[in-house]
């Protein structure tokens, strides 16, 4: 669906339900990440952007308290008084919106109610953030309407801390800012230790963006990405213990750690060697991107694959495959599991032109080894969060 056959849609649903043309129309979007996985907390730099695959929010405040949530794609609606008590529901959906609420109510601003349509032509569980999409369009909705001042920046925490108090995952600050930091044909290079960030020109020559998404749907994320996260700190605090200076992983060298091989043990050194190269590999594809060398920058993310797949330990048999199948395409000059993993997609940069081949002869051959349909995106790097200008009619 395209972007103006979304807002269409989302606004025609709003005024069928409320009867009534919505005040205001917002776009939200999805991310990719060229290179530099798990490693948003793990003091490292990243390197995302956002893309033309939205969630689209119609809105009106109210003149009660009350706000009426409606989740158009899943024809679900919600609906609750903003100044009782929140808590997470059984409903995933609500828990993102109500988790951005909490965080607003924590910093004492005084809201109205509010009607909200929400719909999407973002994947979920893909790995492209829809997540992360909804809470920072949320608040990024209530922060334009009710003009809380907040910053882009306030925005994107507020959408971090929502998914680690209302959702459970612990997760790193990259999709949140990319959503509300993108910018159209750039990437952002962010330092996610002091969120300092800049932007890079995504020009990959002859190459585009192809996702392939597995269709498995990333269930054991919640559970795989906290236990990563205490491995990593587990890890750490070991190095810290025999290397006072390394205070994060970025200050620390594959030679410390290879010192602290039996200390660490197997899986822990697997894990944080992972941050250490992962980390370099962000700095190195950066250099080669500006130099618009992507067959380097395409080798930096199948070492990316690699070290997801066989250290960190965050793939699956499947993306596993989509990515091996593509090594020995020529077109294809890189592939790698994206985003937080055990399913989702892949993000290849495969020759313009070849994608409608290539992804016949993976599909076919993905379909006869695991039985399962895959899908693809052709995405384009977009801009970040945004108001839609309302038509004069
Ligand atoms: C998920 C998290 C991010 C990041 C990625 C992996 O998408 O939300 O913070 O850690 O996984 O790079």
């Amino acid at each position: 669906m395209t972007k103006k056959k979304l807002i269409a849609s989302t606004t025609e649903h709003f005024k069928t339900i409320f009867q009534n043309e919505p005040e205001a129309i917002f776009l939200s979007p999805g991310r990719i990440n060229l290179i530099g996985e798990h490693i948003d907390y793990n003091d490292g730099f990243v390197l995302p952007a956002a893309i033309n695959k939205y969630i689209c929010f119609a809105v009106s405040i109210t003149f009660d308290n009350e706000f009426t949530l409606v989740a158009q794609d899943l024809n679900e609606t919600y609906r609750f008084d903003w100044r009782e008590a929140l808590k997470p529901t059984d409903k995933m959906w609500v828990n993102y919106l109500l988790g951005v609420l909490h965080q607003l109510k924590e910093r004492n601003f005084s809201l109205k109610g509010m009607h909200i349509v929400f719909s999407s032509t973002i994947p979920m569980g893909a790995g492209l953030s829809s997540s992360a999409a909804l809470e920072c369009g949320f608040g990024y909705v209530l922060n334009k309407q009710f003009n809380l001042g907040l910053s882009r920046q306030e925005i994107a925490l507020i959408g971090q801390q929502s998914e680690h108090t209302f959702v459970g995952v612990k997760c790193g600050i990259m999709d949140q800012f990319a959503s509300v930091f993108g910018k159209k044909n750039k990437v952002i290079k962010l330092d996610c230790t002091t969120l300092a960030h800049e932007y890079h020109t995504a020009d990959l020559k002859k190459y585009s963006i192809l996702l392939l998404d597995s269709n498995v749907k990333h269930t054991h994320l919640t559970s795989g990405y906290n236990t990563r996260r205490e491995e990593v700190e587990k890890g750490l605090s070991i190095i810290k213990n025999r290397f006072p200076s390394v205070t994060t992983f970025r200050a620390c060298t594959e030679e410390q750690l290879n010192e602290l091989k039996n200390s660490l043990g197997e899986t822990l050194y697997k894990r944080c060697h992972f941050v250490v190269n992962e980390i370099r590999r962000v700095n190195e594809a950066v250099y080669a991107l500006d130099r618009k060398n992507i067959a380097k920058l395409g080798q930096l993310m199948y070492e990316t694959h690699d070290g997801l797949s066989k250290e960190y330990e965050v793939s699956c048999e499947e993306v596993d495959f989509l990515v091996d199948f593509f090594r020995t395409e020529k077109q294809v000059i890189g592939s790698r599991m994206m985003g937080g993993g055990f399913g989702g997609c892949s993000i290849n940069l495969v020759e313009k032109g070849c994608e409608e081949t290539l992804f016949k002869k993976i599909s076919q051959a993905y379909f006869e080894k695991f039985g399962i349909q895959l899908n693809r995106y052709k995405v384009k790097v977009s801009k970040g969060t945004s108001k839609m200008k309302k038509k004069i009619n």
